[in-house]
């Protein structure tokens, strides 16, 4: 069978097509028009396939097949996330050792050990809300200032104190000033990147920047004689792979503390974002959330990660956020030799795309795919997913190895916001997704008052 796609020009092929700024909702589109689960484009002479289809999304996530291409918005991201864990080529052997380097820095006892830090930047979110009841707050921004803060403190042992300024932290504009650009370049012929001489220049001093504000996390640490802290930082400084005796270099280091940030925050807000908009649009759901944090956290007790991990209101609205809203809207493989994909030949070098937004609300996989319904992640029904219709944090050896750090940092903001607050959203606010390779709500703002609780 042939994979059919849209026409497109000479050169560019279908490149022109795809909106600049919202690359998500066009692709999005085309793949619930092309009923096969599968569309190909061509971009700049390139043909890639798109999968949305879970019986073909499982095969396509077969890693004796397929492997993750370090091509596209990834080779862009690259120029500042160099070679750490995100952005390492399948070939490049500082993946494994840095991947068994800091895999102990994301077992259980290792969150265990962050809580006190992760609660104390909440209990900053929850003080900032105070002070500012009835005003409008801007959910994406404190909800970045609280996830950056949490993971350069655990990981680093390094204070943004982003509650305290008006503004978002340089860092954080240079930033997404870079993903954004990385997203156009990925739409763009080299050519033309290599005129835009102005936003070059832009784009360099950006990742200057960040880089530089890496070094001085280093160099802090380094001053300090900071031995023994378990952290992100010290285990890269201290560490040895367990399997081959190899350290990470200074300059593999750099990269990696640049990858924590900036992986370990971006989309952990727009999970809490959505989260909250997914709420506020659910009623019934905010109460069934409100009762549980008012039992688990009665009056002022101080949240252990005990009670968080107790919680299940809490974490099915964000297993059901992230079906939804996924704040990565693909990731890419490539087919190692030729293959096949169903009923589709796919050759050698063939990248492939999956589309989570469509997948995760694929019909075939999923009863009334658009109503957000926490109950299917009760235990029982959560067995009769479809095992490859739910891929949020990635697939197999690159998938997300922040995971459990995310859901535990998103559980504890959530219950300590809504222990404490009475949410709302004047406008009613109607979902407008802002796109800078991942995915959050745009000018969404919401009011809180602290809530009359019955004890
Ligand atoms: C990889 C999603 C939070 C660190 C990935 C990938 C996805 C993902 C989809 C695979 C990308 C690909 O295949 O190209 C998410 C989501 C998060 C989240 C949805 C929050 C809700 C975090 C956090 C950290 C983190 C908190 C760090 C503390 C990483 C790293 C990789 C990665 C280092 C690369 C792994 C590798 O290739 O070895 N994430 N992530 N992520 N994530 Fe996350």
């Amino acid at each position: 069978a042939t994979i059919d796609g849209p026409k497109g020009l000479p050169v560019f092929g279908n490149a022109l097509q795809i909106p600049k700024d919202a690359p998500n909702a066009y692709l999005s589109e085309l793949a619930r028009h092309y009923k096969e689960g599968v569309f190909q484009l061509d971009l700049l002479g390139r043909t890639v396939l798109f999968v949305s289809d879970p019986d073909l999304v499982a095969e396509a996530c077969d890693e004796s097949r397929f492997y993750k291409p370090i091509e596209r918005a990834l080779a862009v991201v690259r120029d500042f996330a160099g070679d750490g864990l995100f952005t390492a080529r399948e070939d490049e052997p500082v993946w494994g050792h840095a991947h068994r380097i800091l895999m102990p820095a994301f077992s259980r006892r290792s969150m265990k050990a962050y809580f006190p830090q992760m609660l104390e930047i909440c209990e900053e979110l929850i003080a900032s809300w105070e002070s500012r009841q009835g005003e409008d707050l801007s959910v994406a921004d404190d909800m970045t200032r609280l996830t950056l803060d949490v993971i350069s403190l655990t990981g680093f042992d390094y204070r943004f104190n982003s509650f305290r300024s008006p503004e978002l932290h340089p860092f954080l504009q240079a930033m997404g000033r870079s993903l954004t650009e990385a997203m156009l370049r990925n739409g763009q012929l080299p050519l033309v990147t290599s005129l835009k001489r102005k936003q070059e220049a832009a784009y360099r001093a950006d990742i200057a920047l960040m880089q530089e504000l890496v070094d001085d996390v280093i160099r802090r640490r380094r001053e300090s004689g900071g031995k023994g802290t378990g952290d992100l930082l010290g285990l890269m400084l201290e560490a040895a792979d367990p399997k081959t005796g190899e350290r990470l270099s200074d300059e593999n280091i750099r990269n990696q503390v640049l990858t924590f940030l900036i992986a370990g925050h971006e989309t952990t807000s727009g999970l809490l974002s959505f989260a909250l908009y997914n709420l506020l649009r659910n009623p019934h759901v905010l109460a069934q959330a409100y009762a549980e944090v008012d039992r688990l956290l009665p009056g002022d007790t101080v949240p252990t990660y005990e009670t968080i991990m107790k919680l299940d209101v809490i974490p099915r609205v964000l297993d059901e956020t992230l079906r939804i809203w996924s704040p990565i809207p693909v990731f890419g493989v490539k087919s190692r030799h030729d293959t096949t994909l169903g009923p589709f030949d796919v050759p050698a070098g063939r990248n492939v795309v999956i589309l989570l937004e469509p997948l995760h609300r694929h019909p075939k996989a999923w009863e009334r795919p658009e109503e957000f319904d926490i109950d299917r992640w009760l235990p029982e029904r959560k067995k009769e997913h479809h095992p490859s219709a739910y891929k949020p944090f990635g697939n197999g050896e690159r998938a997300c190895i922040g995971r459990q750090f995310a859901l535990a940092e998103a559980r504890l903001a959530l219950a300590m916001l809504l222990r404490r607050f009475a949410i709302s959203d004047r406008d009613a606010y109607r979902m407008k997704v802002k796109q800078t390779l991942t995915l959050k709500p745009e000018d969404f703002t919401i009011q809180v008052r602290a809530r009359k609780r019955h004890e």
